[in-house]
Parts: C-alpha cells; sequence; structure tokens
C-alpha cells in the first residue's frame, strides 16, 4: 500500500482487504455473508436518505456573519445587536417551497429565507421569505394551502386546478398571489433577492420597554428577477442553476451581502392602526414605519459537505433570543410548534446537538438521553431539577416580556377583511409591462384551470382589487367579468 494515501477502514475502523471483488465461495460461487466489509457498504448505504423536508425541500446554503451597523439598543436588549461593530457568526439556507429536493430551482414559487445567528445568548433563527407578505394568515390553514402546492392524489402531478381553487376560496391570499406572478415571482438568483421576516416581532430592551418590529434583508447585489421565459428554459438545462450560483460566486471570492433594517411600530399603535399589525397577510407603508438600518450579512463561506452543513440545519421560529419576542400573529405562533416537531421527525430527538444547529454557548439542560445522542449528555450531573447539586437554574431577567390578554377562548377570524387595498395599490404601482407580465403569467397558469367557476371566482378578487386587472384577467382567458361583481 503506497504510504501517502490512508487506510480503508469499515466504520469499526477495521481495515478493509479488497473494495472491488466480494468475496465468494469459489471462484464462480455465491456470494458469502462473512464479507462483512460488503454487508456493511449495501445496509448503510440504504440508509443514506433522510425525510426530505415537508416544505422547503429544494435549497442552498452558506456560513458568513452577520454585523451591526446601527446602535438600536434602545430598542431591544438582543445582545447580538448591542454595539456597533459587534459580528456574529450565521448560517444562511435559501429554498423554493412546494417542488421537492432537486426541483428546478427557477420555479415561479416564493424562496424561503432562513437566517441562523450563533449569538453569545443561544441560536437565534429567523426563518423568513423573500416576500413581506404570506398567502394565508393562521396555521390551522397551511396544511390544505401545502397540499395544493404540491402533488394531486391521484395523478402525482402539480395541477393548477387545486391551487386556483383554494386561492379563489381564500381570498386573503390576493396579495402573496400578485407578487407571485410578478416579475417578483422568480428572482435571478439567491443572490438578488431581498429577504423578509414577514410576520411582526416584538423588541423589548433593557428597561422592559417593547415595540413591534418587521425585519427588511435588502440585497446588497441588486435586485434581479427572471421572465418566465428565461425561467422556463434555465429550468430545462440547469435546475441547479441558483445553488451553483451561489457556491460558485463564493468560492469565487464574489461574498453577497444583505443590509438588514427593521420597520418599528409602538405597541400601542397596534389597537389603532387600519391595518391589522399581526396579519401577515399585509405588510406596512414605509411611510407610517420608515426602513432603519440595523446591520450587514455577509456569506463568505461555502458549506463544506452539504449534507452535514445544509440538509441536516434545523431552523425554527421558536429560537429566538433575549429582547427577541413572538407577536399573536396566528401564523407565526403555529410555526412555533410547526418546526421543532418537523425536525424531530426528520433529524431526530438530538437535532440541536448536530455541529451546525450546535448553540456556539454552553448548553446547560436536563433533558437527557434519545436516539443518536453523540455528546457527553451530562455526564454524572444531576437530570432533575430543583437540586442541591449546583445544577443550572432558571433567569428571571431573561422572561419574555409579558403581554396582556383579554377576551373568551374561541376559534376567532381576524376582524380586518380589506384583502383588496394592498393588492390593488401594488398593481397600480406597475408599470404597463409589468402589468402585462403579471397578467401573462397569471393567465399561463390559470388557463389550466379546469372549472370555469374557479376562475370566474378568482377574476372576482382581482377585479375588486382593481377593475383592470380583473377585466384583464377575465379577457385573456376569454371569459367576462360577472356583471354582479361590478
Ligand atoms: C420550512 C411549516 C409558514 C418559511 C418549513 C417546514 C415546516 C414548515 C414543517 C420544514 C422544516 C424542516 O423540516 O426543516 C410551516 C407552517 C407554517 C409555515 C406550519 C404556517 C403556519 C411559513 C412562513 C414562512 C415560512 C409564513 C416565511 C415567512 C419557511 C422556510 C422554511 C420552512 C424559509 C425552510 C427552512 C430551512 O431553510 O430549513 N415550514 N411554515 N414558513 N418554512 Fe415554513
Amino acid at each position: 500500500m503506497s504510504d501517502k494515501r490512508k487506510r480503508l477502514t469499515t466504520e469499526g475502523g477495521i481495515p478493509v482487504g479488497d473494495n472491488q471483488n466480494s468475496m465468494t465461495a469459489g471462484y464462480r460461487g455465491p456470494t458469502i455473508i462473512q464479507d462483512v466489509h460488503l454487508l456493511e457498504k449495501l445496509a448503510h448505504f440504504n440508509r443514506e436518505r433522510i425525510p426530505e423536508r415537508v416544505v422547503h425541500a429544494n435549497g442552498a446554503g452558506a456560513f458568513g456573519y452577520f454585523e451591526v451597523t446601527n446602535d438600536l439598543s434602545k430598542y431591544t436588549k438582543a445582545d447580538f445587536l448591542s454595539e456597533v461593530g459587534k459580528r456574529t457568526e450565521m448560517l444562511a439556507r435559501f429554498s423554493t417551497v412546494g417542488g421537492e429536493k432537486g426541483s428546478a430551482d427557477t420555479a415561479r414559487d416564493p424562496r424561503g429565507f432562513s437566517l441562523k445567528f450563533y449569538t453569545e445568548e443561544g441560536n437565534y433563527d429567523l426563518v423568513g421569505n423573500n416576500t413581506p407578505v404570506f398567502f394565508i394568515r393562521d396555521a390551522i390553514k397551511f396544511p390544505d394551502f401545502i397540499h395544493t402546492q404540491k402533488r394531486d392524489p391521484q395523478t402525482n402531478l402539480k395541477d393548477p386546478d387545486m391551487a386556483w381553487d383554494f386561492w379563489s376560496l381564500s381570498p386573503e391570499s390576493l396579495h402573496q398571489v400578485t407578487i407571485l406572478y410578478s416579475d417578483r415571482g422568480v428572482p435571478a438568483t439567491f443572490r438578488h433577492m431581498h429577504g423578509y421576516g414577514s410576520h411582526t416581532f416584538k423588541w423589548t430592551n433593557a428597561e422592559g420597554e417593547s415595540v413591534w418590529v418587521k425585519y427588511h434583508i435588502r440585497t446588497d447585489q441588486g435586485y434581479k428577477t427572471l421572465d418566465e421565459e428565461t425561467a422556463v428554459k434555465i429550468a430545462g438545462e440547469n435546475p441547479d442553476y441558483k445553488t451553483e450560483d451561489l457556491f460558485t460566486s463564493i468560492e469565487e471570492g464574489d461574498h453577497p451581502s444583505w443590509t438588514m433594517y427593521v420597520q418599528i411600530m409602538p405597541l400601542e399603535d397596534a389597537d389603532t392602526y387600519d391595518i391589522d399589525p399581526f396579519d401577515v397577510t399585509k405588510v406596512w407603508p414605509h411611510d407610517d414605519y420608515p426602513l432603519i438600518e440595523v446591520g450587514k450579512m455577509v456569506l463568505n463561506r461555502n458549506p463544506k459537505n452539504y449534507f452535514t452543513d445544509i440538509e441536516q440545519a434545523a431552523f425554527s421560529p421558536g429560537n429566538f433570543v433575549p429582547g427577541i419576542d413572538v407577536s399573536p400573529d396566528k401564523m407565526l405562533q403555529g410555526r412555533l410548534f410547526a418546526y421543532a416537531d418537523a425536525h424531530r421527525y426528520r433529524l431526530g430527538a438530538n437535532y440541536e446537538t448536530l455541529p451546525v444547529n450546535r448553540p456556539k454557548v454552553e448548553v446547560n439542560n436536563y433533558q437527557r438521553d434519545g436516539a443518536m445522542r453523540f455528546d457527553d449528555n451530562g455526564g454524572g450531573s444531576k437530570n432533575y431539577e430543583p437540586n442541591s447539586y449546583d445544577g443550572p437554574v432558571e433567569d428571571p431577567s431573561v422572561k419574555q416580556a409579558t403581554y396582556p390578554v383579554s377576551g373568551l377562548a374561541d376559534s376567532t377570524p381576524y376582524d380586518h377583511d380589506d384583502h383588496y387595498t394592498q393588492p390593488g395599490n401594488l398593481y397600480r404601482l406597475m408599470s404597463e409591462d409589468e402589468k402585462q407580465r403579471l397578467v401573462s403569467n397569471i393567465v399561463g397558469s390559470m388557463k389550466e384551470v379546469r372549472k370555469e367557476e374557479i376562475q370566474l371566482r378568482q377574476i372576482e378578487h382581482f377585479y375588486k382589487a382593481d377593475p383592470d386587472y380583473g377585466e384583464r384577467v377575465a379577457q385573456a382567458l376569454g371569459l367576462k367579468v360577472p356583471e354582479e361583481v361590478k
């Protein structure tokens, strides 16, 4: 054996004598079970796949840092935002939503924008999208919505009929649908898109004073999109286009960066503002709540191994640090459960101990054992609390900020039901060319809808947002806006 090369071993570290020929009983005899290296190889290969993410399965990611450029400590005591110049290591993962792992990167679909900040007070995850709003605003509708974005149970095909059926029956989706079918629906690359926390969050300062915030993470590469024709062409030629773009640019030293901003709303405005600030289908107009710079994120390190660094990455809106809290947004509340639950299923109970998820700070608690426990499992320390053996104890100074609630426990809808003003405003802001592309993208999909009643119901929503919007879609589909809608 050449001493330059390492000796091949089994998983048990035992040197392997032959990795090219399986062991047989005689020259033409059957393969024998005592070739344990062969057995291990075949068995491990059969177990290479773990469940892909139920949504956002297709993605790419990289490591980097976040640096504070503006002192906002009067709004939040979050340690990683505490002083200008402070740097925090981070991981970002970008994804499409509906497609399976390996599906085309240039699909018309929102893009996931997941950030993990390895702060000195534990991991802060901001698990957002490239759009400031979402299709629905209550977690109870999420599984139904996602089923319409996936495959038909019989044909196993993606089916615009399901998507438009659901959207036309869920008018709160109109804002996000308008963004999705506009130019913004296919970002040119992951590097050329903005990110948003989308939900409203709460920031609390050292004095215990809170504000509502929304995050905007704006690309420094310039905002670019792809038209439908180019996106479809690239999907055929190079489905991994955006993954390749991100990896290659970082490898070549062209490190993408984004500038993070927040909109800040005083707590008391939430009661009087004419838009429900917790409704994730709405934006806060910048005239009312301008963008305030927070810092810059730079991605400068590619994963060493895609599976361990990106596939095993587990982001959760439930990972928030002192100074940052959730809001009563019903989608966000549901997400606090969904992600950690998904990780326990996909990666196992000890997923936070996997290298990419492990916080850069000491972890002290009384959780023990479970499948694949591969740290020291608390060693000989006590596994219960309270105890008399100097075990870890709570710190009341980091309790979440309080929030007054009143009323009946009930299944209560949002009480602001204007689904049309913001999508209408967005439509009216578009140039003539943009409007034409929007309508053409919508019609490209809606013409596949089998039931005319679904098409007409959706046209009604477009019409209510702006009569011209509804008329154009109706005309392009060879239909008429129903008289009773006008
Ligand atoms: C991934 C659930 C809404 C952004 C996921 C995953 C689940 C999930 C189960 C897979 C997690 C995994 O296996 O790693 C939900 C539920 C929602 C919801 C129940 C509504 C109640 C949203 C919204 C956004 C969003 C509103 C953005 C604003 C993402 C992103 C990922 C993801 C970016 C990929 C995370 C990664 O990069 O690993 N979601 N989601 N989701 N979701 Fe959601």
